[in-house]
């Protein structure tokens, strides 16, 4: 586990590009897991820029992202495929067909789960994973009580985290119920994680991370048996 605190926003979205950026050097056929929210908006923007001023290429990488809306149209502007599109895919060379969200528009939805874990057992599986983590302690959408050992699935969303989504839709009420995420045991086969944590809100659940037990009444404290996580956090 590394520990990194830093002094505000920019520099940890300088470092988290700067691991995105040496991963894809090392292993330009790199799977890149990748998560939407607040937290990774200036990573993403830092990653473009260091993509623009050349020296690295997303041609032969793959992404997978950790989770999406069930019932949100790609082309809205509150699914996680349009976040992508905005903050990453449109400025960047990685292929279409190499870009992966769960759809939650499937008619099967189950199967849809299903499928989404093969895909990334197929590619390969991911070697760096990024993760936000929610003030409950959530990763990607797996909320306390969910199993660590899930894997890609439908969840309900907690009330709170709908809460805490409701600034990116006109009301709480029109936040989907349920969404389909990565399970805990998916994210944990990442080969390496980075986790964004930035904001006095969100030093509780960095303090819980830290200091408590593995629990799943905290999902991410199962990171603690990760063997390569890096934790850049700060307020
Ligand atoms: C996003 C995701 C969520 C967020 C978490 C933190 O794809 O899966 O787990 O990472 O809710 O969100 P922000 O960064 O908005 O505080």
């Amino acid at each position: 586990f590394r520990w990194i605190e830093v002094e505000n926003y920019a520099e940890m979205s300088r470092l988290a590009a700067a691991i995105f950026e040496q991963q894809l050097l090392e292993k330009p056929d790199s799977v890149l897991g990748l998560a939407t929210g607040g937290s990774p908006v200036g990573f993403y923007e830092a990653l473009v820029k260091q993509f623009q001023q050349g020296g690295f290429t997303f041609k032969d990488a793959q992404s997978f992202n950790l989770d999406e809306y069930v019932g949100i149209s790609p082309i809205d502007s509150t699914s996680y495929h349009s976040y992508m599109e905005r903050h990453l895919f449109s400025h960047i060379d990685l292929p279409l067909e190499s870009r992966n969200l769960p759809d939650g528009m499937a008619e099967n939805i189950p199967a849809e789960c299903d499928h989404y874990e093969q895909a990334i057992v197929q590619s390969g599986g991911i070697d760096l994973q990024l993760l936000g983590i929610g003030v409950n302690g959530h990763i990607g959408f797996n909320e306390p009580g969910t199993s660590f050992q899930s894997k890609t699935h439908v969840v309900e969303l907690a009330d709170e985290t709908r809460e805490e989504n409701a600034k990116y839709f006109s009301s709480k009420e029109d936040v989907p119920k349920h969404a389909i995420t990565m399970g805990i045991s998916t994210i944990m086969k990442a080969k390496k994680i980075v986790l964004l944590a930035f904001g006095e809100h969100k030093l509780e659940a960095i303090k819980r991370l830290r200091f408590e037990g593995i629990s799943e009444d905290f999902p991410a404290s199962i990171l603690k048996e990760h063997p390569h996580v890096t934790v850049l956090y700060g307020k």
